[in-house]
């Protein structure tokens, strides 16, 4: 995996795919802005990977079913990614 920028957004963070992505990432040394909508199972991620690597994660609850919130994802100030 190659990636140029050093902050990885990751949708669907809580669980599955999402979640083994996120630790990936993180072992590679990117920071990490997780999303999903369960917030406790996003908090427990986070918490394991600062745990496991030196960087920095912000998690943000986010039903991506709504009108408007993917736009709110990418008007994040100051933008992370
Ligand atoms: N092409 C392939 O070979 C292949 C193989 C496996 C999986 N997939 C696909 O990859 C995707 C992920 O699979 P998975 O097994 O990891 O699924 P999963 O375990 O069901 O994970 C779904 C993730 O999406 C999030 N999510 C669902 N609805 C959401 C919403 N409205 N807003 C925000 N987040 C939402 C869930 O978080 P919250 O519940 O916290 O919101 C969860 O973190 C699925 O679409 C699956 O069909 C494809």
């Amino acid at each position: 995996m190659s990636i140029n920028t050093n902050v990885a957004l990751v949708t669907g963070a809580s669980s599955g795919l999402g979640t083994e992505i996120a630790r990936l990432l993180a072992a590679h040394g990117h920071d990490l802005v997780l999303t999903g909508r369960d917030s406790a199972a996003l908090a427990k991620l986070a918490a394991e990977i600062k745990a496991a690597h030196s960087v920095t994660i912000t998690t943000m609850v986010k039903n991506l079913a709504r009108p408007g919130a993917v736009a709110e994802l990418a008007a994040i100030s100051p933008p992370p990614f």
